[in-house]
């Protein structure tokens, strides 16, 4: 019996979880079934990312430890799960014991093998993303480069680990293996991270405790990536003796993560391994996001995306069938409850449910249920039956290749040829021709046959909803086997069908949009503060250190771009006569010409640092500055004072 392991990520344990949450579960789990059906030994492993300065931070927000914090969002992640008939075979926590010894032993081992060097680090880091960068990678705002919100300056003695002797290994894993799907997001790795050098990573931090402490310097906490991607190893027994299944499984057949983590897992990853000379996992499947509204995040605007509520009105199978249907590998994926719905009708309600519901029903009314054996082959059978054949075959090519969507369109192709056959063979026409009893029994059961297949296959993908149709067909346990599934006519000639519930109901589309509205209004969520931290609390100064800044009113006169500059205004102000020139004139430039507009600011009054020394910047002369507040968005605010002080008032 062939192995297969598969992975999804290790999700942070923070917010409530959305129906992109949902997607690489639901496909990884599609894929673990399938492969099951198969007869593979499959190890499905899923688990949460518990440690890092975020969890702790919000965990501090709550006044709870971060223990307390993770243990109750982990509690809803696995109700999630269960929700969504998720068959993981292990689920990991990195705050699990041993997995934190299991790390340790890793960082030990890479430090012993010289890959690991103590250094001090001096950057821009990314708080939400965990991440340093250097000046080079940030974006056009001088923002994360990932997700677009501001950095902050940070120096620490931290420890590095050599990506350098790996770049060439790792750039042939890229564009000459198999290993990335789709193979097309190798261009942008290897042109973004490997061309311009691969850099040390720093993996250790000493500014927050929430960690694996570092076992030979334990005021280092290891980096939460090189924690977090160990799981994929340590949940099989790597360096820890709670599993055993290491050699068994690794190297993993599938990770599958989305594009924000990419990189991690293309570049990062692989060199880890590459350093502790383990085997490469198989494959890489990146997909895309589920976005709404053209965002990745979770608060949405205008549709219902909670997953229990949605399981709720149309059953937790149907939501995982939409959600993988929409969904390409490498592209995303945008939701809204108006296309679920009618995706819903068209090929459930419509589709298969139809064909289910039709074919039940006449071989009920025109046999009472039980199809008699004698049997008159005709037109448009050997297209049907030829379809049904060949289907496990293309099934097998799109779940071995990650392409999910692709796998269901499959599936449906036979569905909607089913339907086609019902169409062509008419058979309620034979129904009233007692000659014709032999005919209309062969083409009921071709129909209940090719159902017997398509919904074997599907089971994998919708594992609630198709024991519903087997039951309805009359298939038992061995009908609806892996094995099965690749031949047709294994249903007894005189199969018995029992007519049961519709599995999937019409969706009134007008009546569920205007029943989800009613519920976005009542749940409008709070508008919530943006998430947003403060700049650390500056040195303790006197009344006296403070009293040696010279605040002052000025008035904005004009204003204009400084030339050959994103970033800077050029400002002149009445300060009230205060730098001597009659006119009351002064210069001074500003760093905040993405937010403003000159005209946003002529007319207004602002606060000044007066005595600042004056500086150049840009080749332009700035007598001293302006008063700006941080946002939570990474952009500045300026400071207006009241309209009606007297330019040169002074501010105390
Ligand atoms: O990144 N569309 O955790 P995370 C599609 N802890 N997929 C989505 C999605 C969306 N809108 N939202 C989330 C982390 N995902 C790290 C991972 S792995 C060693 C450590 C899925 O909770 C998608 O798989 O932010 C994405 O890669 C993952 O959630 C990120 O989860
Ligand atoms: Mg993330």
């Amino acid at each position: 019996m062939s192995k297969f392991y598969i992975t999804t990520p290790i999700y942070y344990p923070s917010g409530e979880p959305h129906i992109g949450h949902c997607y690489t579960t639901v496909a990884c789990d599609s894929i673990a079934r399938y492969k099951r059906m198969q007869g593979c030994d499959v190890m499905f492993l899923t688990g949460t990312d518990e440690h890092g300065q975020k969890i702790e931070e919000k965990a501090k927000a709550q006044g709870i430890t971060p223990k307390e914090y993770v243990d109750e969002k982990v509690a809803g992640f696995k109700k999630l799960w269960e929700y969504m008939n998720i068959s993981y075979d292990r689920y990991i926590r990195t705050t699990d014991d041993y997995h934190v010894e299991a790390v340790q032993k890793i960082f030990k081992e890479l430090y012993d093998r010289g890959y690991i060097y103590k250094g001090s680090y001096k950057g821009k880091y990314c708080t939400p993303c965990e991440s340093f960068w250097t000046e080079s990678q940030l974006d056009e705002n001088g923002c994360c480069p990932e997700c677009h919100r501001p950095v902050v300056e940070a120096e620490e003695e931290a420890y590095f680990f050599k990506m350098s002797p790996f770049a060439e290994r790792i750039e042939k894993l890229l564009t000459e293996t198999d290993y990335l799907r789709p193979k097309t997001r190798a261009v942008e790795l290897v042109n973004n991270f490997i061309k311009p050098g691969l850099e040390d990573l720093c993996v250790s931090r000493t500014s927050f405790t929430w960690g694996i402490p570092v076992t030979f310097d334990p005021k280092h906490v290891v980096y939460v990536w090189v924690d977090a991607l160990s799981n994929y190893c340590t949940a099989l027994g790597f360096k820890n003796d709670h599993y055993n299944d290491y050699d068994k499984y690794w190297p993993a057949d599938v990770h599958m993560v989305a594009k924000d983590i990419m990189r991690f897992h293309a570049i990062i990853w692989p060199a880890i391994l590459m350093a502790l000379e383990q085997p490469l996992p198989k494959h890489l499947a990146v997909h895309g996001w589920i976005t709404f509204n053209g965002q990745k995040m979770s608060k949405s605007i205008g549709n219902v995306v909670d997953p229990f509520l949605l399981g709720e009105r149309y059953g937790a199978d149907t939501i995982r069938y939409h959600i993988l249907r929409e969904m390409a590998l490498g592209a995303d994926s945008s939701f809204s409850n108006e296309i679920m719905i009618k995706r819903i009708n068209s090929d459930l309600a419509n589709g298969l449910g139809n064909l289910v519901s039709r074919t039940v029903a006449m071989a009920d009314k025109y046999f009472g249920g039980t199809l008699p054996t004698e049997r008159e082959a005709g037109d448009f059978d050997n297209e049907l039956i030829t379809a049904v054949e060949g289907l496990r075959e293309k099934v097998d090519v799109c779940v071995d290749e990650t392409r999910l969507k692709n796998a269901l369109e499959e599936i449906f192709t036979v569905v909607d040829r089913a339907n086609k056959y019902i169409d062509e063979t008419e058979p309620w026409v034979l129904g009233k021709d007692e000659s014709k009893k032999a005919r209309l029994a062969t083409v009921l059961y071709n129909l209940l046959d090719a159902i017997r297949v398509v919904s074997t296959l599907l089971s994998a993908f919708m594992p609630t909803d198709m024991p519903k149709v087997w039951e309805q067909i009359g298939a038992k346990a061995e009908h609806v086997t892996y094995e099965a599934a690749g031949k047709f006519g294994v249903l007894p000639a005189d199969v018995t069908v029992h007519k049961g519930a519709i599995i999937f109901p019409r969706i009134d589309v007008d009546k569920e949009i205007e029943a989800l509205n009613e519920i976005i209004k009542n749940n409008a969520p709070q508008p919530e503060e943006p998430e947003f931290t403060p700049a650390e609390l500056a040195e303790q100064i006197t009344i006296d250190d403070f009293a040696k800044a010279d605040l002052r009113v000025a008035l904005v006169k004009s204003a204009e771009k400084v030339k050959k500059s994103k970033k800077l205004l050029c400002l002149q102000l009445d300060d009230g006569g205060l730098s001597g020139a009659e006119t009351g004139g002064r210069q001074v430039v500003s760093g905040i010409a993405q937010w403003y507009k000159p005209e946003d600011l002529v007319g207004k009054k602002v606060i000044i640092v007066a005595n600042l020394a004056p500086a150049t910047l840009c080749g332009v002369e700035s007598q001293g500055m302006i008063l700006a507040a941080d946002t939570p968005d990474g952009g500045a605010a300026v400071v207006f004072p009241d309209q009606s002080l007297p330019c040169g008032s002074k501010i105390r």
